[in-house]
């Protein structure tokens, strides 16, 4: 009768700590203690989610064990509340696993006075490397020339999966980047990186790591694959530390080879300032959320873009007519093609839609009362962006579930972007790699266009159903080239 008494107890505490609020976002039944853990899909978490708008509304809310959630749905409140009441929800709630290597630097989970200064240099030298003097389209162009001329992609005609070399052109891009050099792709230390990268995000990913971040005192202490991520972390901040030393070596401050040289100065001009949070432990982080945020993300999208070529074949031939016809076949793309290529564009562009690789964005916290939808979302309450609900919005495109490249071409069969199309979010925390990632992809993808044909090896059908991780991404496939 005494473990009866504390059940009732704790459910009682529980029902009188965590009852919704009138002015609180509705949502559906909690249990108590688990509250709303096992009301989701989840290997279908963006789905799910954007079902329970259809019955509790755009803004609404979830119990996460002791934790609220709120979910925003559809563009009009994404946009009231990531734009226009963006300084309410600028900063990220503490995620326990990352913090413990990360110890709230860096840019992706930092937060106040240290995200604001390492967001604002990480943009002003991604801009000064994506179109100064220094542009990354040479390097992107030569990766591309790199791995074509190894005669590693075709695999001869046969089937082939094309994860692991696009993994490397996209983390070589980074590597030139941060680095200021790329690696064979036959080099071990680079592909260990890679694994490394794969490995801690797939961890990141899972049930474990879930459990982790609700009750990070009691996991902490038992060992488990948290272990192997904090390992893999340091790892990773040792070869970066590595790359360091090496700059330090031969470092010009005036003439930057990359985003570390950049970094290195801005440590030394902002040292007299007391309150810089310029130091090389954050260098070292940011370098680091380069990677996560910007390797993974762009290799999925190609492998979904090359994946969509074999599904749709007419599709894939008429932006191969289109590259011939405005570039041909003696030259590499540049941007400045972009323009002329609007039916191409069009194509990378529901790529990315359908692809939706980042189907919650990722989560935001309200530093005070916020009024979304006629409800009060109190300060300190967890927000995810929904974009699953504005990228498959039946109001905002034709046909929201059917690849179709007209959603981004006008009457005149001119390249439009509808406002709907958010795959980096919106406001304030609005992806920083962006620009890049448009460059790459753009670039990659006319190149594989302007090279190969695709197809699935005879009597394989594509999968298109998507792979619930960090990212959404395709489930391994094989895939044919031959050369055009
Ligand atoms: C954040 C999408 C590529 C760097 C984000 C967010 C999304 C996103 C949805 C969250 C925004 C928010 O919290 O509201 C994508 C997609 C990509 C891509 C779809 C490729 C197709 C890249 C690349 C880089 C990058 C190439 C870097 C070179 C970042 C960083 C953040 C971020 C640093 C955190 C920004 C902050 O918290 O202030 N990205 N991203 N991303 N992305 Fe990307």
């Amino acid at each position: 009768s005494l473990l009866l008494f504390i059940a009732v107890f704790l459910i009682t505490a529980d029902y009188i700590k965590n009852r919704r609020q009138a002015s609180f976002p509705p949502g559906p039944w909690a249990w108590p203690i688990v509250g709303n853990m096992f009301t989701l899909d989840h290997s279908r978490t963006h789905e799910s989610m954007t079902q329970l708008a259809e019955k509790y509304g755009d803004v609404y809310s979830l119990r996460m064990g002791q934790e609220w959630l709120v979910v925003l749905n559809r563009y009009e409140v994404l946009k009231e509340a990531l734009v226009n009441q963006g300084d309410s929800l600028v900063d990220r709630p503490v995620v326990p696993l990352l913090d413990k290597t990360t110890h709230g630097l860096g840019v992706i989970f930092s937060n106040g006075h240290i995200w604001k200064q390492q967001r604002r240099f990480a943009l002003s030298t991604l801009r000064f490397f994506g179109f100064g003097k220094k542009s990354l389209e040479p390097v992107i162009l030569d990766e591309f020339t790199f791995l074509t001329s190894k005669s590693l992609f075709t695999c001869g005609g046969k089937p082939f999966n094309p994860q692991k070399v696009i993994s490397n052109i996209v983390s070589n891009v980074i590597c030139s980047l941060v680095f200021g050099h790329r690696f064979e792709y036959t080099d071990e230390r680079f592909m260990r990186l890679i694994r490394w990268f794969d490995q801690s995000l797939q961890l990141e990913a899972s049930l474990w790591a879930q459990l982790y971040n609700s009750f990070p005192l009691l996991v902490n202490p038992l060992p488990g694959p948290h272990k192997t991520h904090i390992h893999i972390t340091n790892a990773s901040k040792d070869f970066i530390r590595e790359e360091l030393k090496e700059h330090k070596k031969n470092w010009d401050p005036s003439d930057p080879r990359d985003y570390i040289d950049c970094y290195l100065k801005e440590i030394q001009t902002s040292e007299a300032q007391a309150d810089s949070t310029f130091d090389e432990e954050n260098l070292v982080i940011c370098v680091l959320d380069l990677f996560v945020a910007g390797s993974e993300t762009t290799s999925t999208t190609l492998r979904w873009a090359l994946l969509y070529m074999a599904k749709y074949p007419e599709i894939q031939t008429k932006v191969q007519d289109e590259i011939d016809r405005v570039i041909g076949q003696s030259r590499q793309p540049s941007m400045d093609d972009r323009a002329n290529l609007p039916y191409t564009d069009a194509v990378i562009h529901e790529c990315m839609r359908m692809g939706n690789i980042v189907p919650l964005s990722l989560p935001h916290i309200t530093i005070r009362d916020m009024q979304l939808g006629g409800y009060t979302v109190p300060k300190g309450v967890t927000v995810v962006p929904n974009l699953t609900s504005v990228l498959f919005d039946k109001n905002e495109w034709a046909t929201p579930f059917t690849f179709n490249p007209g959603h981004f071409l006008n009457k005149e069969g001119k390249f439009v972007k509808p406002a709907a199309f958010i795959p980096f979010s919106a406001g304030k925390r609005l992806c920083l790699g962006e620009t890049l990632a448009r460059m790459e992809l753009f670039l990659f993808f006319t190149s594989f266009m302007q090279r190969f044909t695709f197809y699935m090896p005879p009597g394989v059908k594509p999968k298109m159903e998507p792979r619930f991780g960090v990212t959404l991404a395709p489930y391994p496939y094989e895939i044919c080239a031959t050369s055009r």
